[in-house]
């Protein structure tokens, strides 16, 4: 049921040819929710995205004060936090987005939070000659909020142990921030400083739990992220996946084409991990 939701939802962001990612869908709804959504009239108590998701909500969480968490991969983190009253809405890259009305991902849930938002923007427009569109909100979200331009790489059937000495490789060179940055922006001179590098671990605030080695993140001085997971390391071979994300700010260069605005730290990213090196694959299997 749960893949059925998320391939309704993955249809609905097609709208009219306008593809809406899931990481900014998610933003989006937190942005509009209180106005345009009555559940949330009093407020929402937070929001949360899985890790890899990119920072569109972050900057929406900001911007409007909320509470605010990054989890990892796996829909019991969300659940926690919404058990616990500190989260109204949550979402995924993977196109899983839901609320505190039940602790799963709700595809039906997000159209109809789309159609509320929709319904609210056009509610002193109705019968006009124009109405408000999915695209024209998300144009007017990015203005606003600007855009974080992003893509994943994923090389599925991997041999399990090359997998293995990647990953291990990029958490041995985080030792040296400033080193990780040499090497970054000699790859790429036009990316802007790296200012964080670490493996991503979490203790979940309602059980204490802590979750280590959920994947190794980039951060770099203009919002802009660089994210490697590894998953499935079975028998049969592991999956790397990398998530590539650029921040603009600059209202006047959010509508580039995506594969443009990425193309810098889709390089870095490739040249930095040594993926052709260690894996022998020329190109992912997938790219999202
Ligand atoms: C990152 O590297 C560039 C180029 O070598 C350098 O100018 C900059 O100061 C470095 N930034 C940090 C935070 O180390």
């Amino acid at each position: 049921v749960p893949q059925l939701m998320g391939m309704l939802t993955a249809t609905w962001f097609w709208v009219k040819g306008f593809f809406v990612t899931p990481s900014d869908s998610v933003a989006i709804i937190a942005a509009n929710a209180v106005q345009s959504i009555p559940y949330f009239a009093s407020g929402l108590k937070g929001v949360a995205r899985s890790m890899p998701t990119s920072a569109a909500l972050d900057v929406v969480a900001k911007n409007l004060n909320l509470k605010f968490f990054e989890v990892p991969t796996g829909w019991k983190f969300f659940g926690n936090l919404m058990d616990a009253g500190m989260c109204s809405v949550c979402g995924e890259e993977s196109f899983g987005t839901g609320s505190d009305h039940i602790r799963e991902k709700d595809g039906i849930w997000a159209v109809l939070a789309w159609l509320s938002i929709l319904a609210y923007k056009n509610k002193d427009n109705l019968g006009g000659d124009k109405l408000v569109t999915v695209e024209d909100i998300v144009l007017q979200h990015w203005a606003t909020y600007g855009r974080h331009y992003y893509t994943r790489y994923d090389y599925e059937n991997v041999d399990a142990e090359a997998a293995k000495e990647l990953m291990a490789n990029l958490v041995k060179m985080q030792s040296s921030l400033s080193d990780v940055n040499k090497s970054i922006k000699e790859i790429q001179p036009t990316v802007a400083d790296v200012v964080s590098a670490d493996e991503f671990e979490y203790k979940d605030p309602v059980d204490g739990s802590v979750s280590k080695h959920q994947g190794i993140r980039y951060l770099f001085g203009d919002g802009s992220r660089l994210v490697f997971r590894l998953s499935g390391t079975g028998s049969v071979g592991a999956t790397i996946r990398i998530y590539i994300e650029q921040y603009e700010k600059d209202s006047s260069k959010t509508g580039r084409a995506s594969s443009d605005a990425l193309s810098p730290l889709v390089d870095v990213a490739l040249k930095f991990s040594k993926i052709k090196e260690y894996t022998g694959r020329s190109a992912p299997t997938v790219i999202t």
